[in-house]
This record gives structure tokens, sequence and C-alpha cells, in this order.
């Protein structure tokens, strides 16, 4: 289907980018069961990274599915087709210069592996949000879980479909220890250190 498609090569170079920016593009894609605080850890850290005059930008679960991949169930071949897309479009935006975010289940370690193939070295940051099912259900912020137990929501991740524990994250959140304030700061911390945003 691709064969009479010929890449293009852009005028304005990705180091004129990054150098307009200030800060190196990267993928912070976080991954983590549901409720188990990524959206509000990565909306927290994307406020940190504005302060710090980053050009940033959020993808997120619920927002995502109900434009770009509207129609996508929760089949095993549908969430592999929503983080495929995901993927894809992170990297365009990655490629435009910005620190993006994306925080999806992503529950499949195949997936994420696919996702940090496609980027360049270095610039793929896995973001595990490592909260123990019995807190995400006991907060349970959407009621879903309560749903799933009952047998009222099929293929629901941790209950009746798998979650693939991370096992090479880059930055390993546990948030059974600390505040979201603090979780936020540890993320920053190893952007700073890694010289990726500068204070
Ligand atoms: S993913 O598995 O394909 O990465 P995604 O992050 O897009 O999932 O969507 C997860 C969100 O959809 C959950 O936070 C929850 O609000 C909602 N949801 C609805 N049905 C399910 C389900 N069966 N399993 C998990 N999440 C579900």
């Amino acid at each position: 289907m691709t064969e009479n498609i010929v890449w293009h090569a852009q005028t304005v170079s990705r180091e004129q980018k990054e150098k307009h920016k200030g800060h190196k593009p990267v993928l912070l894609w976080y991954t983590g069961l549901s409720g188990s605080g990524k959206s509000t850890i990565a909306n927290a850290v994307e406020a940190k990274l504005f302060e710090l005059g980053c050009h940033t930008y959020l993808l997120d679960g619920d927002n995502v599915r109900m434009g770009l991949n509207k129609g996508l169930t929760f089949s095993d071949e549908d969430r592999v087709e929503n983080i495929r897309r995901i993927s894809e479009v992170a990297k365009l935006f990655v490629d435009a210069g910005l620190i993006v975010s994306t925080a999806f289940i992503s529950p499949f370690a195949n997936d994420r592996q696919l996702a940090r193939s496609i980027m360049t070295q270095g610039e793929f940051i896995e973001v595990f949000i490592d909260t123990p099912i019995a807190i995400c259900e006991s907060r349970d912020p959407k009621g879903l879980y309560k749903k799933a137990r009952a047998g009222e929501i099929p293929n629901f991740t941790g209950v009746s479909s798998a979650f693939d524990i991370p096992e090479s994250a880059e930055i390993h959140v546990q948030t059974a220890d600390q505040s979201i304030e603090q979780s936020a700061e540890q993320i920053v911390k190893y952007l700073l250190d890694k010289n990726i945003v500068k204070l």
C-alpha cells in the first residue's frame, strides 16, 4: 500500500526546533492500572514543566478514545490499535520538539516495546505508575471496578484482562508511599538530572 509513497525530508531540522524550545523533546509514556493516578500525575508534571517554560502536550486515555480512537473497544486487538495510533501521534509531537506525555493503561509489554522502538534512542521514557490494584479499587473514581467485579464490564484491566508489569521502566513511581506532588517531583527531577529540561 505504501509502494508509491516517498518519505520527504524536512527543511527545518530537529536540532533547530530543539534549540528554539530550550529543552529536549521526549515522550513520557505513563503506564498503569485504571485509577492508578496516571492522568493526575501527568497533569501535575505538565504544570511543573510549563512553569519551567517547556512546550508540552498531554495525550490522555479517555479523551483520545472520544476522538481519534472513537470506535475502538477494549478487546486485545483494539487495545493494540489504540496504542499503535497513540505512539505514532506522540512521535509526530516529539518530532515537533515538544515534551509529550501519554497517559494510557497500555497493558501489554509488546505494545509498549513497539512504541519505544519507533522513537529515537533516549527519547522514550517509560513511567510506571505503580499503584496496587487494591488501592485503585478502593478509590474507584469512575465506579468501574465495582461494575467490572459485578461482571458488567468485560475485559477490565486487572480484573478480567491482563496487565504486564513493566520490567525496565526508566521511572518507577510507587504512589502508595508518596503524594501526587512527590510523584510529580520525582519525574521532573529525572528530567533535570538527565539534562532534558533546565531550571
Ligand atoms: S488501554 O488499555 O487501551 O491503554 P486506555 O488507557 O485507552 O486503555 O483507556 C482506559 C480507560 O478506559 C480507563 O481508565 C477506564 O476509564 C476506561 N475503561 C472502560 N472500559 C475499560 C476496560 N474494559 N478496561 C480498562 N479500562 C476501561
